[in-house]
């Protein structure tokens, strides 16, 4: 049985995990964590150094400002955590990466099976097709109460194809500003925002005679709150150190 807390438990993902986590007999949500109020049938607690309740892992769906709280409690208490939280700034990501010294942590901005192999096809196709002149852009769609802008994901998938490169291209966000042609060692990218739709993630691969696209489209959240209680699970009795969704997947 693997025992969770959930962190930012109230929230669309929260109410997700908590939903599926119902039909499940070897995973059980012992505590939550949310300073919001709502009902749920496990004790909430507003911050997880209220919380005296014993779990295998922490599952954290919240705001980038929570997870800095969130981990100065978690490391003392040596207990493993899921972040899943995106839009962290530079130091937050630091302190991440540092807690990761002390106990074991999974973070990733994208906990779906689909877009943890697209960024494996997309550093892929980057190699070949970058060598044949292609220019990279990325479009990324969400719905109309997401924060922040470009997606976590869209940035996962642009520094994974980066990564190929040794980090050689800048990133492009919107062209509206520009008056210039596009350079050649850029990813652009470029976010839209309406409705209620889950993700999209679409790589651009445009050469002069053909164009390679790579589209992920999320039906719905419960693709990520699947991968966020599968991480839960592999994380939990692990020893200290930053895993990804790859060393999930395998
Ligand atoms: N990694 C992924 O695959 C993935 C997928 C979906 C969403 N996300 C990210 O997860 C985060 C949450 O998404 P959401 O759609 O559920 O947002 P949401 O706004 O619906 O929920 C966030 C919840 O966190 C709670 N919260 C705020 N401060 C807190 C604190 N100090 N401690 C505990 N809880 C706190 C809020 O009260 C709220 O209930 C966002 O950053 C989103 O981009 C990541």
């Amino acid at each position: 049985m693997t025992k969770i807390i959930l962190h930012g438990c109230f929230g669309k993902m929260g109410q997700a995990i908590t939903e599926i986590v119902k039909d499940m007999e070897d995973v059980q949500i012992v505590a939550g964590i949310d300073p919001h109020a709502g009902s749920a049938d496990y004790p909430v607690f507003p911050s997880l150094a209220e919380c005296a309740i014993e779990a295998d892992v922490v599952v954290d769906f919240s705001a980038p400002a929570a997870v800095v709280s969130l981990l100065e409690a978690a490391v003392p208490r040596k207990i493993p955590v899921v972040v899943c939280t995106t839009g962290l700034s530079k130091e937050q990501i630091n302190l991440v990466k540092e807690s990761a010294g002390s106990i074991p942590l999974l973070f990733s901005a994208n906990m779906s099976l689909g877009i943890n192999l697209m960024i494996s096809l997309v550093k892929k196709a980057a190699l070949v097709l970058t060598e044949a002149g292609f220019d990279i852009e990325i479009i990324e769609k969400h719905h109309n109460r997401k924060k922040d802008a470009p997606s976590g994901t869209a940035l996962y998938l642009a520094d994974a194809i980066n990564s190929v490169f040794d980090y050689d291209f800048a990133y492009s966000y919107g062209r509206s500003h520009q008056t210039e042609p596009r350079e050649k060692n850029e990813i652009g990218i470029s976010s839209l925002r309406g409705g209620n739709i889950a993700g999209e993630h679409q790589v651009i691969f445009a050469g002069e005679d053909e164009i390679l696209e790579i589209h992920h489209k999320a039906g719905s959240r419960r693709i990520f709150a699947v991968g966020a209680i599968g991480a839960a699970r592999f994380l939990s009795g692990k020893t200290a150190g930053l895993y990804t969704m790859s060393d999930v997947i395998g």
